[in-house]
């Protein structure tokens, strides 16, 4: 570029002087000498972009005439539509952020005969060491830089997904840090594509995997716009942000179940009221782990449909057999929901579990604690009322229910405990609350139950 304008400089110069370096020469056209070159160019300015820089006018001698660090800002304009001097419009172009040049101004493409008042001489040579800070352009959308992308991905944001990420927010002006959800410690949580944010990171979140990161550099209209907000950020701040994306899911999520391991064998599936003991290892989507049974040396045991764990883990557990190993990814509202677990689960985040079934123990049919295996005896109350004396007091009916449950008469439900579920059938029979079953208060109860298979 310098080569060529000082051929063809020299070649009109020996035109008309029929000399070449008799100074001071009469410039056709600016001169650019690039000072300093980032070395890397994401973005070059180009005619129509709105540009901030700093610069420092002088006269070929060196003497200043006009500096916009003197006055402390950014000079910001459009460039190439005739806001500054020609010779500045095309000086601009091709420029990068952070690069600096000094510009060599001929008159005719500066104040020209005329001057500029005191301040610029009639026929000056103007030069400009100018330093560009930032870059944007109203047509501009956002800039996205994935630097780092998970190994498996299966999913990637929507529109109305919820987001969990954490992010370092600075200006593309010159790096500046305005704000951080890590130094909050708690991850930014949003809807995407709902405005809750700023248009620029509603449209940057799309596509994200979980774990993936990302620079998202928004230019102002699709931000904070010409205002700015609050200290940090200036009207028209091209902002940049580093996300990273810790988890995701949809409030229409159901919990995501991968069966890992079928045993070849699988007659007996897991229903409501069975009593099941399983191992987990439970962790959230970025990998950190939340809690293990292996930590305790134990399985996990619980009554399935009984709301002893989060529905999600309900659901995951459902038709599994004895030996089968799951995967599951578990949204909050099927989990510890926006408030989360303190200290354990964060709120709104998405749980992973692998469970492996260990054990599995066949519940009673819905709405019974106990029930008969064989037929009913028909001298029951009589059976029971061991020392005779016409009324079951409560040790007595203990006895003998887990006397039946011994002997394979009987079933309680399981994963309850049995001495409880057996107060509770006394007290249902023991209509008066005395503390003992007549045989009246038997009979009634029994043709309540009429047929059935319940005491
Ligand atoms: C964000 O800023 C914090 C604190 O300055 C720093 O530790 C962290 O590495 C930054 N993270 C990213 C993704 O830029
Ligand atoms: C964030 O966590 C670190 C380390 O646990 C702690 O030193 C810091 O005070 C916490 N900051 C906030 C804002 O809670
Ligand atoms: C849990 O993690 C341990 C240790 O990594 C592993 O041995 C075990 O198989 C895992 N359990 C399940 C159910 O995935």
């Amino acid at each position: 570029m310098i080569k060529w304008v000082q051929g063809v400089l020299c070649l009109s110069v020996l035109v008309a002087f029929a000399a070449c370096n008799a100074p001071p020469v009469p410039l056709d056209d600016i001169l650019i000498e690039k000072t300093f070159e980032p070395e890397q160019c994401v973005r070059s300015v180009k005619v129509g972009d709105f540009v901030r820089y700093h610069y420092i006018g002088m006269f070929p001698d060196g003497k200043k005439f006009d500096s916009s660090y003197d006055r402390g800002s950014t000079y910001n304009v459009f460039v190439g539509k005739k806001q500054l001097i020609e010779g500045m419009d095309k000086a601009l172009v091709g420029m990068c952020i952070n690069e600096r040049r000094l510009v060599k101004i001929p008159p005719q493409l500066a104040y020209g005969k005329q001057g500029y008042g005191d301040i610029i001489p009639p026929d000056s040579i103007l030069h400009f060491d100018v330093l560009l800070l930032d870059v944007w352009n109203p047509e501009d959308g956002v800039q996205i830089n994935t630097y780092h992308t998970p190994s498996v991905c299966s999913r990637k944001v929507e529109v109305s997904d919820y987001v969990r990420y954490h992010y370092n927010g600075t200006l593309l002006l010159d790096g500046t840090f305005f704000d951080s959800s890590y130094s909050r410690n708690r991850t930014y949580d949003t809807y995407v594509g709902r405005g809750y944010v700023i248009a620029g990171m509603d449209e940057g979140l799309i596509g994200v995997c979980v774990g993936e990161r990302r620079t998202i550099t928004i230019p102002p209209h699709l931000a904070y716009g010409e205002e700015g907000t609050g200290s940090k950020i200036p009207g028209s701040a091209v902002l940049v942000f580093d996300v990273h994306i810790i988890d995701f899911h949809n409030p229409s999520d159901n919990t995501a179940v991968v069966v890992t391991f079928k045993p070849e064998e699988c007659e007996k599936q897991t229903k409501k009221g069975d009593f099941v003991k399983y191992h987990y290892n439970a962790s959230l989507m970025d990998g950190s782990s939340i809690d293990s049974t292996y930590n305790y040396g134990k399985t996990y045991n619980i009554v399935l449909g009984a709301n002893q764990v989060v529905p999600g883990m309900e659901d995951g557990l459902m038709d599994m057999c004895v030996g089968e190993k799951r995967h599951l990814v578990i949204p909050p509202h099927l989990g510890y929901g926006e408030r989360g677990v303190t200290d354990e689960v964060p709120g709104s985040a998405v749980l992973v579990f692998d469970v492996e079934l260990v054990e599995l123990e066949e519940g009673l049919p819905e709405g019974y604690m106990f029930i008969w295996n064989d037929e009913v005896s028909p001298d029951l109350f009589a059976e029971m009322d061991k020392n005779q004396d016409k009324q079951v007091e409560a040790s007595e009916f203990t006895d003998y229910i887990i006397q039946q449950v011994n002997d394979g008469k009987g079933r309680l439900a399981p994963g309850f405990d049995p001495y409880r579920i057996i107060d509770n059938m006394f007290s249902n029979q023991d209509r008066n609350g005395d503390g003992k079953i007549t045989e009246a208060e038997f009979k009634l109860k029994a043709d309540e139950a009429a047929a059935h298979d319940e005491l």
